[in-house]
């Protein structure tokens, strides 16, 4: 095991410090790239197949080459993963450094790829809930590559923090689309609902995974369009995410969601979640 401070650039891993790219890169001048990040329980790569059919899609519509087979992707991964504790792994591909700043694709750079493993932060207090507010979703309309151009998600994830709130629900057109970094889920009359898969949302691996559990264990679910009035008679709201699994959402807009508790079924999920994680781990997959 490399220590953690190592990261891997362009076929090489080395301390952080060391690790630099051109200003020319385009990752650095247009955010011209792409990324995923996959969470890594007890050593074991969650859903590494799922992340890495979302990667190859991202870069497909980003027309970026793929500069390596999945074997070869597991095999830079895991030098870099400390087994004892709950990690994520972070990894870029941008188009790479040209001799010049022009917007059309440069001819003949190769793609510049980075890679660095974090320690998951537990979020302290998650089953006390955390509060929400709705904003204007402004971004682009091909939400579904996971780009590294992110400001769009940035300016309204500062947004909620300054509203002292822990995420964003962004609304198009009087419709949930998802979080600044999450997807969304809603129950309503009883059905666990979220937002079908589009171009205006990124196919979140752990919404997968939640839509699965709810299937195997027979609990209500949908796939369908929420409006924003409908979201506010919801009992229960969730986010979630690779590095923050499910959170609980017990504010909107400052008004509580419910009885402003954390609902009975964030509690059955969460659980099966925890589960499903370790049962995962455990197969050696
Ligand atoms: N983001 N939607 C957006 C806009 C996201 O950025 C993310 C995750 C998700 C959930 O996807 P997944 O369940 O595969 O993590 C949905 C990651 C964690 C990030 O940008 O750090």
């Amino acid at each position: 095991m490399i220590k953690s401070k190592q990261v891997f650039l362009n076929g090489a891993y080395l301390p952080v410090e060391n690790a630099t790219v051109s200003v020319m890169d385009r990752g650095f001048l247009f955010g011209d790239g792409i990324y995923e990040v996959i969470p890594v329980y007890c050593g074991s790569l969650f859903r590494f197949d799922a992340h890495l059919d979302r990667l190859e899609n991202s870069l497909k519509l980003a027309r970026i080459d793929n500069p390596y087979s999945r074997d070869e992707w597991r095999d830079i991964m895991l030098p870099l993963i400390d087994a004892t504790k709950d990690q994520y792994i972070y990894f870029q591909v941008t188009r790479g450094a040209a001799e010049k700043r022009d917007h059309a694709f440069p001819a003949g750079v190769k793609p510049t790829v980075f890679m660095m493993c974090n320690d998951i932060a537990p979020f302290d207090d998650k089953e006390l809930g955390v509060k929400a507010i709705s904003v204007d979703d402004n971004r682009w309309s091909l939400c579904n590559i996971k780009a590294i151009t992110l400001l769009g998600n940035i300016l309204l994830r500062q947004q909620a923090v300054e509203n002292d709130c822990a995420e964003a629900i962004l609304v198009r057109e009087g419709y949930v689309t998802e979080g600044s970094a999450s997807n969304v889920f809603a129950v309503i009359d009883g059905v666990l609902i979220t937002p079908p898969k589009s171009n205006f949302i990124l196919a979140g691996i752990t919404r997968d995974v939640i839509l699965e559990l709810a299937d195997a264990h027979n609990i209500p679910y949908a796939q369908d369009i929420i409006s924003l009035d409908a979201l506010k008679t919801a009992s229960e709201i969730w986010f979630a995410s690779s590095t923050r699994e499910i959170l609980p959402v017990i504010e909107l807009d400052g008004l509580p969601v419910a009885n402003g508790k954390v609902g009975r079924l964030w509690h059955t999920m969460n659980d099966l979640l925890q589960a499903y994680k370790s049962s995962y781990a455990a197969s050696g997959k």
